[in-house]
């Protein structure tokens, strides 16, 4: 199967040697057969590779549990953080029409501590029926742990304590944690995450399907999308053919140069979500033993006028994967002026794609010139099918570049020291000892 989406690495050449960039692509290769065989760092996390040939046919308990929640209220909150977060806030951010009225309306809690953030979700659900789907794999992270603590309490005090449990749907562990323990103890429908497939790669589990079905998109088409990218990448081994092994090696070859820092960039608004869930699978999957280029990101044209100047003229570390997006859903042509008084008379009858793409491959050519390399992602449209091709073209990459780095791709070690320090200076029974400690260090940094 031929993938829609296209990966230019042209915007390179002059930053990195052709040799050097063969030789990468030659060890991403390798690494791509360690993954698909199992033999490479963390592949016991790797479920999620084969994950499309699955799921393209087991679709149906989500989309009857949506439908359920959807048929009882016109919102549901979903609780997650980190990798149990982003997916679906990226694919509904990425797919939802800003100023229509939404038929059943997503709210995100427990991917914060603020409490204005949830105290004003609270004073909105006062006035309205809802459901929650809460999430986390382990079931025992602290953010949305609290706020569906809260959540619940608001649910209860609201509908009473039978009626809430058929408002409430868990995705955990199949048989670990807190969340576990409490849905099997409450009676809550739950979906499983499976052991193999980590938070960030876990997009295709009930995790980002349950929230797209809610908000009433094809997930059928999704898992289409991620299964017609995994049989064109995760199949072939050639090096000038594979997008995900051009991908992997061109950032690996930068990184070798010094460009440590990879600005994600788009010209769609819709996709800063997209960005975000883009920055937690790159930023957990290689920031670690001290190694790992700093995933960061803008949207174009907006910040060019703001971050523009930085990128073109600031320190020469940065480089760029644009996200080129082909079409366009719908069509708006500038209009004509008889009398030009705002000088964009040579811009009339062209439809903004066409001003867009010419922002794009201006300032493609501007950094490029400026000292700044380019990689190229040209997508097709943004739908359900496209995003699932971005986003297992970005899994797989991600796996094959945090290898040719030389990590673990699908631990997070460093997560866990905030949360250290966080117990303990919340005063959690056995960090007694390490509290007097950080209480000490607070005290004498002020
Ligand atoms: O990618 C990851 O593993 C993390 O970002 C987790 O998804 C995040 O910490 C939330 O964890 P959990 O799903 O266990 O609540």
């Amino acid at each position: 199967m031929k993938s829609e989406l296209l990966v230019n690495i042209n915007g390179i050449s002059s930053f990195a040697g052709r040799e050097e960039l063969t030789r990468i692509s030659d060890d991403a290769a390798g690494h791509l057969v360690a993954l698909r065989e199992g033999l490479g760092r963390g592949s016991e996390y790797t479920g999620w590779l084969r994950l499309p040939d699955v799921t393209v046919n087991e679709t149906t308990a989500v989309k009857a549990c949506a439908a359920r929640l959807r048929n009882q209220a016109p919102v549901t909150v979903v609780v997650g953080i980190g990798g149990s977060y982003l997916g679906a806030r990226a694919l509904t951010e990425a797919l939802n029409d800003p100023f229509a009225p939404q038929e059943h309306r997503l709210l995100f809690a427990g991917h914060t501590l603020s409490e204005d953030y949830h105290a004003a979700l609270l004073k909105f659900l006062d006035g309205t029926a809802y459901n929650i789907v809460v999430i986390s794999k382990s079931g025992t992270t602290t953010e949305p742990a609290i706020a569906f603590r809260i959540l619940r309490d608001h649910l209860r005090n609201k509908i009473g304590t039978a009626a809430t449990r058929n408002h409430i749907v868990a995705i955990t562990d199949a048989s670990r944690g807190a969340l576990h323990d409490l849905a099997v103890k409450e009676g809550y429908e739950t979906f499983v995450i499976p052991d193999d497939v980590g938070g960030r790669y876990s997009v295709l589990t009930p995790v980002g399907l349950l929230p797209l079905a809610l908000a009433g998109y094809d997930i059928d088409a999704f898992a289409h999308g991620m299964l017609d990218m995994a049989l064109s990448v995760r199949e072939g081994n050639d090096t000038t053919d594979n997008i995900a092994i051009s991908y992997a090696a061109a950032r690996n070859a930068l990184y070798n140069r010094g460009y440590t820092t990879e600005i994600l960039i788009s010209y769609e608004p819709s996709l800063v979500f997209l960005a975000e869930w883009w920055k937690q699978l790159y930023g957990e999957s290689e920031g670690k033993e001290s190694k790992g280029i700093f995933p960061a990101s803008v949207t174009f044209t907006t910040d060019l006028h703001s971050m523009g100047q930085y990128i073109q003229q600031g320190e020469r570390k940065l480089f760029e994967t644009v996200i080129h997006v082909r079409e366009s859903h719908k069509k708006l042509v500038v209009p004509g002026a008889s009398d030009n008084s705002d000088g964009i008379g040579f811009i009339a009858g062209k439809r903004m794609t066409e001003v867009n793409h010419k922002a794009e491959a201006g300032t493609r050519i501007a950094h490029i010139d400026g000292g700044v390399p380019v990689i190229l992602i040209s997508m097709e449209r943004i739908d359900e099918y496209n995003l699932g091709q971005l986003m297992y073209f970005f899994e797989i990459a991600c796996a094959i570049s945090g290898y040719v780095l030389g990590v673990n791709p699908f631990d997070q070690p460093g997560v866990e020291s905030y949360k250290m320090n966080m117990f303990a200076l919340l005063g959690k029974p056995g960090f007694e000892a390490e509290r007097e400690r950080l209480e000490k260090k607070l005290q004498a940094n002020g």
